[in-house]
């Protein structure tokens, strides 16, 4: 049996993001109950009830620990649940967290060779000391043993570098091992982890295909949400996110495709669909799909 929390469900930023006046982020600005505020995403898995894997390690981590009484510390002395982390690439909202889990607890982490070795050649990540915490480079499409009764196969998807290595020009949309998505099981239940993907492609549909349970890229509802609230210059697909609509979005990407539970997840604060009775909300709901919140518990 999987049990599965979500943590933290927001893409970077949060939402409402701290310095974003657009208008979904207004309305939790307000206390609007339709619009709960949400941590940047991350999701605990536990196989056995006691020791946690975490997919991504997100800056608001000891807020998601504090709500999630499964991750509190058992006894008198230093322990923690929190017995592994994979990180499915380098963003900032999926590795900062890290930095929180410096204070000598063992765990191991793991991820592709080259995420890895974005974390060993940024200093203020050997916070994390080697003995504490066991880097594992991971291989593409082979399961790899977690050690607490789960399994984890990586696989690439489309989409690019973090945006702090970007540089001046950037493939996005390439297949490699900067971003992966994770199939997670413990041999008789699986699920699918895909936080961020540029494009849906035939080769990622037959991938997730007949998978009991799927989270999903959900960062924008629309490709240009964010150039027409005039937040910035940039397309979903540019900052290496298909939306969710649109005539190569998400949903009818994976409309054909047999899915048991479809979430979406890693919701940017300017996605109407974070409010809870829009019209969006409505539209990806009657497609099949759920809004992933903070807390969400699922058991599979
Ligand atoms: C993303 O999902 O595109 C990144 O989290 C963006 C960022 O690093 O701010
Ligand atoms: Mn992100
Ligand atoms: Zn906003």
């Amino acid at each position: 049996m999987l049990r599965i929390r979500v943590l933290g469900s927001a893409a970077g930023g949060g939402f409402p993001q701290w310095n974003c006046g657009c208008r979904v982020c207004r309305e939790a600005w307000a206390g609007n109950p339709k619009a709960k505020p949400r941590s940047q995403s991350s999701i605990g898995v536990t196989a056995d009830g006691e020791r946690w894997l975490l997919l991504n390690a997100s800056p608001d981590i000891k807020t998601q620990i504090l709500a999630s009484p499964a991750l509190h510390p058992r006894g008198e002395g230093r322990h923690s649940p929190i017995a592994a982390v994979f990180l499915t690439n380098g963003d900032v909202d999926h590795v900062a967290g890290l930095l929180s889990l410096r204070e000598g607890h063992r765990f191991d982490l793991f991820a592709t060779r080259t995420v890895i070795d974005i974390i060993e050649t940024n200093p203020i990540f050997g916070v994390l000391s080697a003995a504490a915490v066991t880097r594992r480079p991971i291989p593409l499409d082979r399961p790899v043993d977690i050690g607490i009764g789960l399994s984890a196969t990586a696989f690439a998807v489309p989409g690019k570098v973090p945006l702090y290595l970007e540089g001046d020009e950037v493939a996005v949309g390439e297949e490699s091992e900067s971003v992966v998505g994770v199939e997670i099981g413990d041999g008789t239940s699986r699920f699918i982890f895909v936080p961020g993907c540029a494009v849906v492609t035939p080769a990622l549909r037959s991938r997730i295909k007949d998978v009991p349970l799927l989270f999903f890229d959900g960062t924008t509802f629309t490709d240009d949400e964010m150039t027409a609230a005039g937040l910035g210059w940039k397309t979903a697909a540019r900052m290496g996110h298909v939306a969710m609509t649109g005539a190569n979005g998400s949903i009818p990407a994976f409309s054909g495709t047999p899915i048991g539970r479809r979430v979406f997840i890693h919701i940017n604060n300017t996605n109407p669909v974070l409010i809870d009775d829009s019209p969006e909300r409505a539209e990806v709901a009657a497609a099949g799909w759920d809004i992933a919140c903070d807390g969400m518990e699922i058991v599979l």
